[in-house]
């Protein structure tokens, strides 16, 4: 059985991922520095600001485990505003470079991450190039956590220049939900420019994970990064009343269907065969009143 470690293994999409990956087979460590929820993964509380642990964790620890296939880092503060700027790029960049290097130095060289939707030039001030957004155009990072983001997707493909046998995939989740966060995609209908910021994407938490899954199975060398969206929007209105109202002029890459994402998961689709399972549609809900979620 191959081994993965995960980062961030407490966090909204860590408590996804880690029992989605156990049901497909993989033993998972379990790294975080809040105590995992879990009691039957290994797991071991780790700062990943501090390189020894970073080395410790990905090398082996104790009783633990003595070491790993595979690296899912999500550890991160996951949202812009969240923390002083300064304080997001200290935690984001120096954990990601520290356990980047540290599993270089243990021989890990499958390196599955969560990248950011943001990247694509969140909240859209600036409208997209054209709609579909995919990952065609440049990143447009408009925050610090964005930027570090950006940073991390370089950083991927330097180190695997660096490593020729390295594969380093970025997974640009939309905004992570969980079932519980359904009942108030309701409101969001009555007032359009509130979801405007991210083209009323999201990302179920357990398709994330599939597609999580689906990026460590995939057999490539090289960084590549994909665009992780479910597959309808958070909308009931049409994608041609919203365009039309929010972003006017905004070209149209290809025909729409009328609640289909406007983040486009084409590419995920193709290369990794992710398919979302699931909608906000298809969930039992009541209607509250909406709020943001802070991730991004
Ligand atoms: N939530 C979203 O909407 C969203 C959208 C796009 C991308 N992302 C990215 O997905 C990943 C997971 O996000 P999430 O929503 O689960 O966030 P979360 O805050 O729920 O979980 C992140 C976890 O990382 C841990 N962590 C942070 N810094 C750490 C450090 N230095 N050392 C050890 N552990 C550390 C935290 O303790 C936390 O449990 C992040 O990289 C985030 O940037 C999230």
């Amino acid at each position: 059985m191959a081994r993965v470690a995960v980062t961030g293994s407490s966090g909204k999409l860590g408590r996804a991922v880690v029992p989605h990956l156990l049901e497909h087979g993989w033993d998972v460590v379990a790294l975080d520095r809040v105590p995992s929820p879990r009691s039957d993964v290994a797991s071991s509380v780790v700062e990943l600001t501090d390189f020894g642990q970073a080395v410790e964790a990905m090398g082996g620890i104790d009783d633990r485990h003595a070491g790993v296939d595979a690296l899912v880092h999500l550890a991160a503060i996951p949202a812009p505003g969240l923390a002083p700027n300064a304080a997001t790029f200290a935690n984001n960049m120096t954990g990601s470079y520290n356990v980047y290097a540290a599993a270089l130095r243990a021989g890990v060289r499958k390196i599955v991450w969560a990248s950011s939707e943001t990247v694509l030039g969140l909240p859209f001030d600036e409208p997209p190039p054209y709609v579909p957004v995919d990952e065609e155009y440049p990143p447009r990072p408009t925050s610090t956590y964005s930027l570090v983001k950006t940073l991390e997707e370089e950083l991927a493909r330097q180190l695997c220049r660096w490593h020729p046998d390295l594969s380093m995939t970025g997974l640009r989740f939309s905004n992570v939900m969980d079932p519980e966060d359904y009942a108030q995609f309701p409101g969001y209908d009555d007032e359009p420019s509130l979801r405007r910021f991210n083209l009323w994407g999201y990302i179920d938490a357990r398709d994330g994970a599939q597609a999580v899954r689906r990026a460590l199975a995939h057999e490539s060398v090289g960084a590549d990064v994909f665009i992780i969206a479910n597959a309808d929007t958070v909308m009931t209105r049409s994608n041609e009343e919203l365009l039309a109202a929010e972003f006017p002029g905004v070209p149209l890459a290809r025909s729409l269907s009328p609640h289909e994402t406007l983040l486009s998961i084409d590419k995920a689709r193709r290369v990794l065969g992710y398919e979302p399972e699931h909608s906000w549609r298809d969930e039992p809900r009541e209607s509250v009143p909406p709020a943001s979620p802070p991730g991004r």
